[in-house]
């Protein structure tokens, strides 16, 4: 059966640490400038119905340093954006390339193409999820602090896709996670159930980054959210990530976001520029944490030096 990750769910007991090692592994061969090509002659295409740097420019790195090659496919120059069906569209990609990786509005979309894919489907971001992030996330605090398990995180601002993702991350790394978001704004019913258990939602920002060991935020409108802007900005106001809410957290608690970010409005200057932000090289290990996903999901392990694929 053809492997997609579309959630954090789709890892089994055991992977998300392993894929963290591996991510470790592979970026100190990076460093190193070890030569490590085992997926020549594979092909991951890249569908973007939204813009990004980040998730466009790791995964092709990422294939180009594992010996791959990456193509980007936007639905200005596709027939996807002229309306052929997402299942027509995903049997006939699936025939040519080696992997899919999509960022698209609808979940539902990216459940859709997976189901009609022969190959791996990966998520990179749709209005729900965007899971490679958190994989980032994960590797992130793990290089700077160890094992996240057991330890408070709390998310400030939009119940969005970055905030569902973190519901599910504490059930699969193991950690508690309150969550402060304006009335309304709450994440996904059906995540924040399943996760009951280690997910609180308050209302107080400087509740929520109590004790934390790290905190995380990100943009109030996300993207296909533009004409909300302004509406957001007034509802949001009191949810800014600044030295005062920094203040409520462990001494050594890390700041992460996603980025873009905006300066001013979800994190003060002081804070995504000051000593607790790990942002860039929260940054980086999209990179790293990509690669590690692409070995799994490719070539069926986590610690493949060889570059053989599976028979
Ligand atoms: N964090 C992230 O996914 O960034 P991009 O939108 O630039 O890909
Ligand atoms: N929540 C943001 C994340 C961007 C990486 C968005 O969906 O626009």
């Amino acid at each position: 059966m053809v492997r997609h990750f579309l959630t954090l769910l789709d890892l089994r007991p055991g992977e998300p640490e392993r894929l963290l090692e591996r991510a470790a592994e592979l970026k100190r061969m990076h460093r190193a400038g070890t030569p490590h090509a085992p997926l020549r002659q594979r092909t991951l295409a890249m569908l973007f119905e939204k813009s990004s740097t980040r998730t466009r420019v790791s995964f092709e790195a990422g294939m180009t340093q594992l010996g791959g090659h990456a193509l980007f496919l936007s639905p200005r120059d596709t027939q996807l954006g002229r309306g052929e069906p997402v299942e027509d569209s995903a049997r006939v990609l699936s025939r040519m390339v080696d992997a899919i990786m999509i960022r698209t509005f609808a979940h539902a979309t990216v459940e859709r193409f997976a189901a009609y894919s022969q190959v791996p489907v990966i998520n990179g971001l749709t209005d729900r999820f965007h899971p490679c992030q958190l994989l980032a996330d994960m590797q992130t605090y793990r290089e700077c602090r160890g094992s996240i398990r057991g330890c408070r995180v709390a998310f400030i601002g939009d119940g969005n896709n970055m905030c569902n993702s973190y519901i599910n991350a504490a059930r699969v790394f193991d950690f508690s996670l309150a969550i402060a978001c304006p009335e309304g704004f709450e994440p996904d019913a059906a995540t924040i159930t399943a996760a009951s258990d280690r997910c609180t939602v308050v209302r107080d920002p400087q509740m929520a980054a109590a004790d934390a060991d790290l905190v995380v935020t990100d943009v109030w409108a996300s993207m296909g959210q533009e004409s909300e802007q302004a509406a957001r900005r007034a509802v949001f106001g009191g949810f800014k990530v600044d030295a005062a809410v920094m203040a409520r957290a462990r001494p050594k608690a890390l700041f992460m976001h996603c980025l873009p970010a905006h300066r001013g409005e979800e994190v003060s200057a002081e804070v995504i520029d000051g000593p607790q932000s790990v942002v860039w090289e929260e940054a980086e290990n999209r990179l790293h944490a990509q690669k590690a996903l692409l070995e799994l999901l490719l070539l069926g392990a986590l610690d493949d030096r060889t570059g053989s694929a599976p028979e």
